[in-house]
């Protein structure tokens, strides 16, 4: 289980996050994040990975403090986060980022790459291929993947969608559906409606802030979020 217990973040001067408090378990299937560009999303899930530290307010991760944590420790007690960045070795094929990818279950590689491979089956086709030379669907695909060797017990992916053809972005949330079958999703997006039909439930970040949380149905339905995020 993940908790933020009204967590402050800031950029040096400037703060970002203001008294956050979110909680995912793995009892959740999929969680979204959403609100508009520049709200604090991401900066909420590189807090989590430890790459951000916290001004104040406390992170409980999987029953750690994670303050004592580094980020490769997030990585191994179960919480994965897919950057919008994407992070791939260019130079490196399919097949060695997968291997990259896996260096907290170095044992079950193998087993972990086919997994990813019957979801993704063109990253099997392209496992010989320099992730650089994947198209954008592909490199997401990858980094998904990727994230998945080390068998998290929650994935965040955040923007998984950005810069994807709609149909393509599509078929991408389907194996997001498939994914969330055994490992707990949180999920930041800018297609907020596709969202939060995929979401169980959602927290809604304005201003560095939680403004609302609520069943996704609910959100869905809701007149303001319909008015400022669902037009179109
Ligand atoms: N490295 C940084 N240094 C200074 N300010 C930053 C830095 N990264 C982000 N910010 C600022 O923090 C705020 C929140 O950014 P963040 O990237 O978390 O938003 P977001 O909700 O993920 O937005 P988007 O939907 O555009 O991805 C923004 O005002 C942004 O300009
Ligand atoms: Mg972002």
């Amino acid at each position: 289980m993940i908790r933020t217990n009204g967590i402050d973040v800031s950029y040096g001067e400037l703060q970002v996050l203001w008294d956050v408090s979110v909680e995912i378990t793995t009892d959740d299937r999929v969680v979204a994040l959403v609100g508009p560009n520049g709200a604090g999303k991401t900066t909420l899930l590189k807090t989590i990975s430890g790459l951000l530290s916290v001004d104040d307010g406390t992170i409980e991760l999987f029953g750690h403090d994670a303050s004592a944590l580094t980020p490769d420790e997030v990585v191994e007690l179960g919480f994965v986060h897919v950057s919008e960045e994407r992070n791939l070795f260019h130079e490196m094929t399919v097949e060695e980022n997968l291997e990259m990818g896996a260096y907290t279950k170095r044992e079950r590689i193998a087993e972990n790459r086919r997994e990813v491979y019957e979801l993704f089956p063109v990253l099997r086709e392209r496992s010989d291929q320099p992730a650089g030379t994947l198209s954008g669907g592909e490199q997401q695909m990858l980094a998904v993947g990727r994230g998945l060797m080390v068998e998290p017990e929650i994935l965040a992916l955040d923007e998984l969608s950005m810069g994807l053809a709609p149909q393509l972005a599509r078929r991408v949330f389907e194996k997001v559906k498939a994914i969330s079958e055994d490992t707990t999703i949180l999920l930041t997006e800018q297609h907020v409606h596709e969202a939060l039909e995929l979401a169980d439930r959602a927290y809604l970040l304005e201003n560095g802030r939680i403004a609302t949380q609520a069943p996704a149905d609910d959100l869905l339905e809701s007149d303001r979020i319909r008015e400022v995020y669902l037009r179109d």
